[in-house]
C-alpha cells in the first residue's frame, strides 16, 4: 500500500485537543529522528503512540515536554504553546524512571512533590493510586521493575495532571505487571478523566486500551485516527501454505486489497489478507488448486494495519 491509503486513514482533526503537534521535526546530525510530525490527541482519549524501536517516539515525547529543543514545528497542550508553561498540565514518565535508590518510595515522592511545588500530603494518595501504599517505607533499590514503573506513574500524578505522557510504561514487565499498568491506565482515564498519551512498540497491547492511535515509522506519522475507525477495514484472514505453493497463492490473490507476508509458520509460510471475505478466498484457492494448511479468520488488528501500511517492513 502506498502513501495515498495512509493519507486516507488519517482522520480529520477533532475540535478539542489535549495535545496538538504540527510539523514537529528534530534532527540528530543529518538524521531526522522526528520528521514533520502532526498529532491530534483529543481530550479524554487514551492515545496510543505506536512505532517500532527507533521510530522516534521518545524523541517526540521529549520535544513535546520541552526537555529537548526541536528544529521545527509547534506543540500546544490544552491550547498553550509556551515551551515551558505548557508542561503545567502534564505528568510524564519518559523511558525508565530514575530514583534515589537508597531512599524509600515515599521519600522519593516527597522530594518530587517539593520540586513540583505540591503539598507532601498528596504523596500517600499517589502511592495508593498505583497500589504501592504497603511498600512505601521500603527502599527503592528493593523494588521490582514493575514497582519502579508504578512509582514513576505515581510521581507523574503528583501534580494532578490533565494529561499523562507515558513512554513505554510496560517495557520489560511480566504479563501480570503489564495487566496492572493497563488496568491503571483505564482507571485513570475513566475515573479521573485524565487524557493519556502512551507510547509502545507492542501494537496488540495498545489495542487493549487505546481509543485513538498514531502510528509512526522513521519519525513520520503513517496513520492516525480512532481505533474503531482504523480497524473497520473488515476481518483479516490468516492463511498458511507450504513453501512451494507460496508463488501460486500470491498469484491467486494478486488483486486482493491487502496481502502481507507474516513469515514462517509451523507448516509453511503465513500470510494475512485483509479487505475481502473468507468464502471468496476459499473459492479462489480451490479453483487455483492451492493447498492451504490453515485458514483462520479474525478481527483486524493494529498489527495488520501497521503491516499493511509499511509493506510488511517492521524495522
Ligand atoms: N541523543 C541522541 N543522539 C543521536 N541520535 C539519537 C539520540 N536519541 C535518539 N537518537 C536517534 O533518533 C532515532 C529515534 O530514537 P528514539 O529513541 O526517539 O526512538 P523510539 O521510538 O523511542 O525507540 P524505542 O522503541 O527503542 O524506545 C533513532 O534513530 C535514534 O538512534
Ligand atoms: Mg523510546
Amino acid at each position: 500500500m502506498g502513501s495515498s491509503s495512509a493519507q486516507a486513514l488519517k482522520s480529520k482533526a477533532p475540535a478539542m485537543a489535549a495535545l496538538e503537534v504540527k510539523g514537529l521535526t528534530r534532527r540528530y546530525g543529518a538524521r531526522k529522528a522526528v520528521d514533520a510530525l502532526d498529532l491530534h490527541v483529543t481530550e479524554g482519549s487514551v492515545y496510543g503512540f505506536l512505532g517500532p524501536n527507533g521510530a522516534g517516539k521518545t524523541t517526540a515525547m521529549r520535544c513535546i515536554l520541552g526537555l529537548i529543543g526541536s528544529d521545527a514545528g509547534q506543540v500546544a497542550i490544552f491550547g498553550d504553546s509556551h515551551p515551558v508553561r505548557r508542561r503545567k498540565h502534564v505528568g510524564a514518565l519518559v523511558e525508565t524512571p530514575r530514583f534515589y535508590e537508597w531512599m524509600t518510595g515515599r521519600a522519593n515522592l516527597e522530594i518530587a512533590a517539593d520540586y513540583a511545588d505540591v503539598p507532601a500530603s498528596r504523596v500517600p494518595e499517589a502511592l495508593a493510586r498505583v497500589g504501592l501504599q504497603d511498600r512505601a517505607e521500603d527502599k527503592v533499590q528493593g523494588y521490582s521493575l514493575g514497582m519502579k514503573q508504578r512509582l514513576g506513574i505515581a510521581r507523574a500524578l503528583l501534580a494532578r495532571p490533565r494529561l499523562l505522557l507515558l513512554d513505554e510504561p510496560t517495557n520489560g514487565l511480566d504479563p501480570q505487571g503489564m495487566k496492572y499498568v493497563r488496568d491503571l491506565i483505564l482507571e485513570l482515564a475513566e475515573r479521573d478523566a485524565i487524557t493519556i498519551f502512551i507510547s509502545s512498540h507492542l501494537l496488540y497491547e495498545i489495542q487493549a486500551v487505546a481509543t485513538r492511535v498514531g502510528i509512526i515509522q522513521q519519525g513520520r506519522l503513517i496513520a492516525e485516527g480512532d481505533v474503531k475507525e482504523l480497524l473497520a477495514g473488515g476481518q483479516a484472514l490468516e492463511v498458511e501454505v507450504g513453501s512451494p505453493d507460496k508463488a501460486t497463492l500470491l498469484e491467486t490473490v494478486a488483486d486482493w486489497p491487502e496481502v502481507d507476508h507474516l513469515g514462517p509458520g509451523e507448516d509453511g509460510e503465513v500470510f494475512t489478507l485483509t479487505g475481502l471475505d473468507e468464502a471468496g478466498l476459499n473459492r479462489r484457492l480451490v479453483e487455483a488448486g492451492v493447498p492451504v494448511s490453515r485458514l483462520i479468520s479474525r478481527g483486524r488488528t493494529l498489527e495488520d494495519l501497521f503491516l499493511a501500511l509499511t509493506d510488511g517492513e517492521i524495522t
